[in-house]
């Protein structure tokens, strides 16, 4: 099976970036499946039922999402439904949203599993024991697990905990791709962070002068998503029949200076 991710998408730019260049990149890599993390779709946080459906109608036939899942309340009810949508597993069972889901790709059974680390991160169930819940006695014929994470000790921890068990581990929420995608002794398909898909000019998807002034100050300075600019795309593709796993990464090209 041919798995096609990307990386988070942060914003209009983030959405733009995959507009243009997921159809292409389904087409060039054969994916049979192409999972899409739609944490920060809404301007950096969260995503609302119109960016669902955007996201899906740009190609993607399924969503993860992680520590931004609830920041825009009007999705509660759309992670209720059936929606090719999940969070991360180990929040609170009672949470609006599944942590995990079955689909069907040409006739194999694929699990998608979200899962978040603890590391510098809310305080939320194990991952690593829900991880187990949700691996045993399942009849998946494939399983691929978001595993949203801010170290790169938990999210390799978790790689190799889940090696033989899990097809890929791909890591989210750094925003940052990792080199160090790999294949596991066990057979899965490991990266530490599949990077992201959005403003490439900035910090992580969000305009630099913000984030410079809060680091400067220890102040609350408010965020700003920009929505022009040149773009990345980030993400990797799967294939678990040759046993490979490769980055992708898009990069715009800054304008040249005129003379
Ligand atoms: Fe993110
Ligand atoms: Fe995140």
């Amino acid at each position: 099976m041919r798995i096609l991710f990307i990386g988070d998408i942060v914003g209009k730019i983030g959405r733009r970036m995959l507009s243009e260049h997921l159809m292409k990149l389904k087409k060039e890599y054969g994916a049979q499946v192409t999972v899409v993390n739609g944490e920060n779709a809404a301007h950096g946080k969260g995503i609302t039922k119109k960016l669902y459906k955007e996201i899906l109608m740009y190609g993607a036939d399924f969503i993860t999402l992680g520590n931004h899942t609830y920041a825009k309340s009007e999705v509660y009810e759309l992670l209720d439904s059936d929606v090719r949508m999940v969070r991360p597993a180990n929040y609170p069972e009672e949470n609006p949203g599944r942590g995990y889901d079955f689909i069907n790709v040409n006739g194999e059974k694929l699990l998608i599993m979200n899962l978040q680390g603890r590391s510098f991160m809310p305080a939320i169930d194990c991952p690593f024991k829900k991880a187990d819940e949700i691996l045993a006695n399942n009849e998946a014929t494939a399983v691929f697990v978001d595993f949203h994470s801010e170290t790169t000790s938990e999210s390799i921890a978790m790689g190799r905990y889940l090696d033989g068990r899990a097809d890929a581990v791909v890591g989210t929420h750094t925003h940052v791709q990792t080199n160090d995608e790999q294949v596991l002794p066990e057979g899965t398909k490991y990266i530490t962070d599949a990077g992201m898909t959005g403003f490439k000019d900035g910090v992580l998807g969000i305009r630099k002068e913000e984030v410079i002034e809060r680091f400067l100050t220890q102040m609350p300075v408010r965020h700003e998503v920009p929505e022009e600019g040149e773009g990345i795309l980030s993400g990797v593709i799967i294939d678990t029949k040759t046993n490979k796993i490769d980055k992708i990464r898009i990069e715009e090209k800054r304008a040249q200076p005129q003379d």
